[in-house]
C-alpha cells in the first residue's frame, strides 16, 4: 500500500488569529431541522474558498451567517479574529454578490456602485474616481450613464460586483453569483473573477452547487453535504484523493472497486492484489472497503497486444471486456465488464485510430497506483481533513 497523501490537522494557534473568517463550531437549527451541523472553517486572508455542494446542503445558511444575516443557534463566528457572532450585518466589514443581481432598477450603473460609498459619506471626487476605476476593472467602462436594467445577465452581475468590490470589504460573499448566466459567459466570467480577486486582494467565499466552477476558482475547496464539509483542501487534491464516496462522486466520474483489507493488502472480488493511497484511511486500513480510481486516469489494452509485459508494482491491472464505446471526437468513453463481473467506466484520448477499441475486445484496465483512493464503505462517518491555510503553511516553514 502506499503512504498516506497530505499532511491534514488543524491550522496552528498563531494562524487562527490571523484568519480572515473563522466558524467555530457553527450549527443552525431552524426548528428540529439541522441546516448547518457544527461547521468549523477558516479562510486566510486573500483566500479565493469555494464552498460546494448539492441543493439544500447548507451552503446559503452559512453564508447567511457570515454576513450577518441569520444568527447561529451555537458556535461562533471570527472576522479578522474579532467575533462577530452578534455584530448586525451592516457593521460587518463583508459585503455579499447574490445570484439575482439585485441591482437598484431606478439608478444608473454610475449610482448603483456609488451607493454604499454617498451612504459613507465619500468625498465626491473620490466616488468618482472609485467607481471609474471600478468600472474599469470589471470591463463597463463608458457604462457609467447608462440605466441598470438595460444592461446583459452579465454586465448587471459585473455592476453588483463592481457595487460590492468598491467598499473594500474584508471578506466578499457570493451566492451563486453566476447562476443565472448562460454556460459560454459564465466561463469568461470564471476567469475574470479569478482576475479581479488577485488584483483586490480580497477574501472571497464563494458557494456554487457547480464543481468545475469551485475547481477552476478555488485556492481551496470545501465539499458540503448534510450541514457539514466532508472533505476540504486544494481541488487538486480533493479531486485526486477524496475522502469519502459521496466527495469522490461529487467532483466527477469515479469506478469504485469493492476491495476487502487482508492484512496489508487490499484484495478485489477476483482475488488479486492491488495498490492505493490511504489518505484519510492510513489509521484505519481495517475499515477500507472500496478503491476508486478516475475513468481518465485507467489505459487500456488489447489481451492479444504483443507487448505483454507483466504489471509493475506500481500498476494495477484488472481484465475486462468492452461492452459499449461511446466516440466524442476528442475522447472516447468505455463501459466495461471486469472478470469478476464489476462495471467499470473508462475514458481515453482518441490519439491512435489503431489504438480504438470495439465491443467485445478483451482488454486490460490498467491504473498507476497512486491514482487509487481508498474509500470506507459508503455510509461510513470519517472525520474530514481541514488542511492547514497558507498562512498556516507558511507559519511552519518559517517555524
Ligand atoms: N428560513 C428557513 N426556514 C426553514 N428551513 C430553512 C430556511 N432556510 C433554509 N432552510 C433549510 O435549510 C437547509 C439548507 O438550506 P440552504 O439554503 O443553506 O441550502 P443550499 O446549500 O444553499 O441549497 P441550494 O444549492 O439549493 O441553494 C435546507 O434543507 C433548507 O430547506
Ligand atoms: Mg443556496
Amino acid at each position: 500500500m502506499a503512504s498516506k497523501l497530505g499532511e491534514g490537522g488543524r491550522a496552528t494557534e498563531s494562524s487562527l488569529a490571523a484568519a480572515a473568517v473563522r466558524l467555530e463550531h457553527v450549527t443552525k437549527k431552524y426548528k428540529s431541522m439541522v441546516a448547518v451541523d457544527d461547521l468549523s472553517l477558516e479562510l486566510a486572508p486573500g483566500e479565493f474558498f469555494a464552498l460546494l455542494g448539492p441543493s439544500g446542503c447548507g451552503k446559503t445558511t452559512t453564508l447567511r451567517m457570515v454576513g450577518g444575516f441569520d444568527q447561529p443557534t451555537s458556535g461562533r463566528i471570527f472576522l479578522g479574529g474579532d467575533d462577530i457572532t452578534w455584530t448586525p450585518p451592516y457593521r460587518r466589514d463583508v459585503n455579499t454578490v447574490f445570484q439575482s443581481y439585485a441591482l437598484f432598477p431606478h439608478l444608473s450603473v454610475f449610482d448603483n456602485v456609488a451607493f454604499g460609498l454617498r451612504r459613507k459619506g465619500t468625498d465626491k471626487r473620490e466616488v468618482s474616481q472609485l467607481v471609474e476605476e471600478h468600472l474599469e476593472l470589471l470591463g463597463l467602462g463608458g457604462f457609467g450613464p447608462r440605466p441598470a436594467t438595460q444592461l446583459s445577465g452579465g454586465q448587471q452581475q459585473r455592476v453588483a460586483l463592481a457595487r460590492a468590490l468598491v467598499n473594500r470589504p474584508r471578506v466578499l460573499l457570493l451566492d451563486e453569483p453566476m447562476g443565472a448566466l448562460d454556460a459560454k459567459i459564465r466561463k469568461s466570467m470564471q476567469l475574470e473573477l479569478k482576475r479581479i480577486q488577485r488584483e483586490v486582494g480580497i477574501t472571497f467565499l464563494y458557494v456554487t452547487h457547480d464543481q468545475d466552477e469551485a475547481m477552476a476558482l478555488g485556492d481551496r475547496l470545501a465539499v458540503m453535504h448534510g450541514g457539514r464539509y466532508e472533505d476540504l483542501g486544494e481541488p487538486q487534491r480533493v479531486y485526486d484523493q477524496p475522502a469519502t464516496q459521496f466527495v469522490a462522486e461529487f467532483l466527477g466520474a469515479c469506478n469504485l472497486l469493492a476491495v476487502n483489507p487482508d492484512h496489508d493488502r487490499l484484495c478485489l472480488p477476483d482475488g488479486s492484489v492491488i495498490g492505493a493511497r490511504l489518505g484519510t484511511m492510513a489509521s484505519t486500513p481495517s475499515l477500507i472497503r472500496q478503491v476508486g480510481v478516475r475513468p481518465e486516469k485507467m489505459q487500456l489494452r488489447r489481451v492479444d497486444h504483443s507487448d505483454a509485459t507483466s504489471p509493475s508494482s506500481a500498476t494495477n491491472r484488472v481484465n475486462a471486456t468492452v461492452d459499449s464505446v461511446v466516440y466524442l471526437g476528442a475522447t472516447s468513453e468505455y463501459e466495461l465488464t471486469s472478470s469478476w463481473g464489476g462495471h467499470l467506466h473508462v475514458v481515453a484520448q482518441n490519439i491512435d485510430d489503431a489504438d480504438r477499441l470495439r465491443p467485445g475486445d478483451h482488454v486490460t484496465a490498467s491504473w498507476h497506483v497512486e491514482h487509487g483512493f481508498a474509500l470506507p464503505a459508503d455510509n461510513a462517518t470519517v472525520t474530514p481533513v481541514e488542511e492547514p491555510t497558507r498562512e498556516a503553511k507558511e507559519a511552519s516553514r518559517v517555524n
